[in-house]
């Protein structure tokens, strides 16, 4: 068989991803319009549903209609810190907001100060510095202290633990190494840890109300593998299946391929970054346009391969109207690429600037959500 161009595992995401055959690989369903009616029914779809950001799932189908039927719906997210939140990580954070009203739902976010710890050169107190930070960023999205519980791992393993070990018996090597693709050189912390990303999903569960508790994961999809390993251990549990709802990635802004890594700083955008900062990177991010401005007014641009208009399109245009409008300009040469970057940027900026006033109020409030207080 001939090798893929891409990789997606949770802890490497590279080259160009072609989702339908993440579909099929991973084993997971697309999101159909049947899902989206009845999630409209729950509240406006969001612009990640219309656009098909959040594009899979699984078992997202009989949540919904579990859902209907008056059963409750848990949220579970989290976060492996090991630098500062970017935007692609705060895309599955500002749509499980959506969610948590849609189903008016309490969230768990787990906080895997350990897990980055293991994958990379990384001191434990660094990771643990780092899950306080991104946690201002998930309380500046809106979040409330009395629906939304966060998890560190290093600080609440012992609520975790009984979980993770029913879980850990059940996972063998073989089916770790299958899912993971851990060999003898991996350390054994790391083997162990899925069991930890696991437990949490039945913790929800069992922390609201037991058995019938329905818990729907979004995140990206690089996270499947870890939903695997719950669902398959969910009936010795006693648990109804973990449900998921997953998205693609939101591309860098050097170029479409893979996901906005965290270890290349201009291609992504900081939370924490200067708004001026995130200016610059913008206007010098790879773009659909031609060679020259003539050209381009001949020739037009081409969206598909512009990541300022992916940008615009999968998180920061929400009018319909007016994105399907930039796109024909953008198509047309009616649109440059300066003025393109200049309107990106804007809005980029303007979020920054609201982002970064309640990412500082968060402070006040950051013990509150912790798991414990
Ligand atoms: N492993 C995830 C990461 O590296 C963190 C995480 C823990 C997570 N639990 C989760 C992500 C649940 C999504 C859903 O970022």
């Amino acid at each position: 068989m001939a090798k893929e161009s891409f990789t997606v595992t949770p802890w490497e995401v590279k080259g160009d991803i072609d989702y339908d055959k993440l579909i099929k690989k991973f084993g997971v369903q697309r999101i159909s319009n049947k899902e989206l009616e009845m999630l409209d029914r729950l509240a406006p779809l969001h612009l990640f549903l219309r656009r098909g950001m959040f594009f899979a799932h699984r078992d997202l189908n009989v949540v919904l209609k579990e859902h209907e039927k008056g059963k409750k719906v848990v949220l579970y997210t989290g976060r492996g810190p090991s630098g500062h939140t970017h935007l692609g990580h705060i895309v599955p954070w500002i749509f499980t907001r959506w969610l948590q009203k849609a189903f008016k739902a309490k969230l768990y976010f787990q906080m895997t100060d350990d897990e980055k710890f293991l994958v990379k050169d990384l001191a434990l107190n660094k990771t643990k510095n780092y899950a306080k930070e991104n946690a201002l960023d998930l309380i500046a999205l809106g979040f409330e202290p009395k629906d939304t519980k966060i998890i560190y791992d290093t600080e609440h393993i012992d609520e975790l633990y009984p979980f993770a070990l029913k879980i850990a018996k059940r996972t063998t090597f073989s089916i770790a190494k299958a899912v993971f693709g851990f060999n003898n050189s991996t350390n054994i912390g790391l083997s162990f840890f899925p069991a930890l990303q696991a437990a949490v999903a039945f913790y929800a569960q069992e922390r609201e109300g037991g058995k019938d508790v329905q818990c729907l994961i979004p995140c990206a999809i690089d996270q499947d593998p870890y939903w695997r390993i719950a669902r398959d251990a969910a009936p010795y549990l006693g648990y109804p299946k973990t449900a998921t709802i997953l998205s693609k990635f939101l591309p860098g802004l050097s170029g479409p391929a893979g996901k906005m890594s965290a270890t290349d700083e201009a291609n992504a955008i900081y939370t924490t970054d200067l708004p001026e900062v995130a200016r610059k990177k913008i206007m010098k991010a790879f773009t659909g346009g031609q060679a020259t401005v003539e050209e381009q007014r001949k020739k037009g641009g081409n969206p598909d391969l512009c990541t300022v208009c992916q940008w615009l399109y999968l998180l920061f245009e929400d009018d319909d109207k007016v994105m399907q409008q930039r796109l024909e300009d953008y198509r047309a040469g009616k649109i440059l690429d300066g003025e393109n970057k200049k309107y990106l940027a804007d809005k980029v900026v303007a979020f920054l600037e609201e982002h970064q006033k309640k990412r500082e109020k968060a402070r006040d409030v950051l013990d509150k959500f912790s798991l414990t207080s």
